[in-house]
């Protein structure tokens, strides 16, 4: 047999690859700052109190296990919508948008991408940095990756010009792939004014929103976080949303995710909804039925959603809290260098300009990790480790 023998290793994944090498490391010290997971100010994975009432109750309740339809649950998905699109937003109670429960956020950029594949869509762009997973899930679903431009590292912000003149090159009926809100890696996103100007340029160039919104809540409030995506929405365009809950929700490996259309017609939604779910069937076949309890129990029943809304902004103040501290500490520390570019960074992650050597030296003689891009998870910071961040950092620098 000649089946295995010539397989070939491939490299780690560049964020998960990270975690077992954490694990295994013995060092006391160590401090994990890759995978963007919340962690509590005593470095412990969080479960939100709304998430465990909501466990018990389905637990009480005895349920069956059968398969869930092949677009998962009709409540879950409406609920989905409604957080995206605004609890009274006139495209959901009109059905011009419709929504189908999936495997994370992964699962719902991989099944649209297939989507856009089919319904003719060859090349699809992506920023300059974008989260690595970008690339294979939208290029397994059988489109060309391109790149447009976002961030500068020299300003340390978007170069919105160059961005839009970059857009602007791209080949007409291309997809492009947009940052809901709290861009990964970079924190930085485009301002209301920025995001009119964004929708109207990708309208002009018949180009195909495919929006990632993977941190809702973690800038600066559910409502507001959806603002460029309802920009978007409201000028017409015909899009996809690829949604999670495994930040907001601290759902993680639960994979509670949605792949929305946004179709202005509830009669093209009925449509897009057999074409969807026949890409879903042919993949995974049905999603998971627990994440869908879990989020439409706390979701349906005020006094969780109340509780759920508050526990998100206390995950949000901390990281907020805590990025100002590294700040801070930083600027005490003046000979590491200056950052506070930092300050117009938001969500989950700090990008500090690290070079790679940098990186490489924190993993190797400090035992602190992060992906080779210095992608920091600001909440793997806490009190008890953040001035063995700032000593390392000294060590590591260039200054
Ligand atoms: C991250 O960017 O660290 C997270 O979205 C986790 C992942 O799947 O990479």
């Amino acid at each position: 047999m000649t089946l295995f023998d010539s397989i070939e290793m491939l490299p780690d994944d560049p964020i998960f690859g990270l975690v077992p090498l954490f694990n295994a490391d013995t060092r006391p010290e160590k401090i994990n700052l890759s995978v963007g997971s919340y962690k509590d100010s005593d470095g412990k994975a969080l479960v939100l109190t709304a998430v465990r009432k909501a466990e018990e109750k389905i637990l009480e309740q005895q349920l069956n296990k059968e398969y869930q339809p092949i677009d998962g649950d009709p409540t879950y998905r409406h609920e989905t919508l409604k957080l995206i699109f605004g609890e009274s937003s006139f495209l959901v109670k009109n059905e011009g948008v419709y929504a189908a429960q999936t495997v994370g956020a992964s699962g719902a950029l991989r099944i649209g991408a297939e989507f856009l594949h089919q319904r003719g869509i060859k090349t699809i762009a992506v920023s300059t940095p974008t989260w690595s997973n970008h690339l294979a899930l939208l290029g397994r679903g059988g489109l060309e990756i391109l790149k447009y431009s976002y961030y500068d590292e020299k300003i340390h912000d978007i170069d919105f010009a160059k961005m839009c003149d970059s857009i602007r090159e791209l080949p007409r009926n291309s997809a492009i792939l947009l940052h809901g809100c709290c861009h990964n890696p970079t924190g930085i996103d485009p301002t209301i004014e920025q995001w009119k100007e964004l929708s109207k340029i990708i309208k002009e160039c018949s180009l195909v929103p495919f929006f990632d919104f993977a941190y809702q809540g973690f800038k600066e409030e559910l409502d507001l976080d959806a603002q460029g995506i309802r920009i978007f929405a409201e000028d017409g365009h015909q899009m996809l949303v690829a949604y999670s809950y495994s930040k907001n929700f601290g759902l993680y490996g639960e994979r509670a995710g949605a792949l929305c259309a946004v179709t202005h017609d509830k009669e093209i939604s009925t449509k897009v909804q057999s074409n969807i779910k026949k890409i879903i069937r042919g993949s995974y076949s049905s999603p998971s039925l627990q994440s869908a309890r879990i989020v439409k129990t706390v979701l349906t029943t005020p006094e969780l959603k109340s509780e759920w809304i508050e526990e998100l902004a206390n995950m949000r103040n901390r990281i907020f809290d805590t990025r100002n501290a590294l700040i801070a500490k930083l600027h005490a520390n003046g000979n590491i260098g200056d950052f506070q570019f930092m300050n117009k960074q938001r969500g989950m992650f700090g990008f500090m300009g690290l070079a790679k050597d940098q990186v490489l030296m924190l993993q190797n003689e400090h035992a602190i990790y992060m992906p080779s891009s210095g992608r920091i998870n600001i909440a793997g910071l806490n009190p008890h480790n953040i001035v063995t961040f700032i000593e390392a950092l000294k060590e590591v620098s260039h200054g």
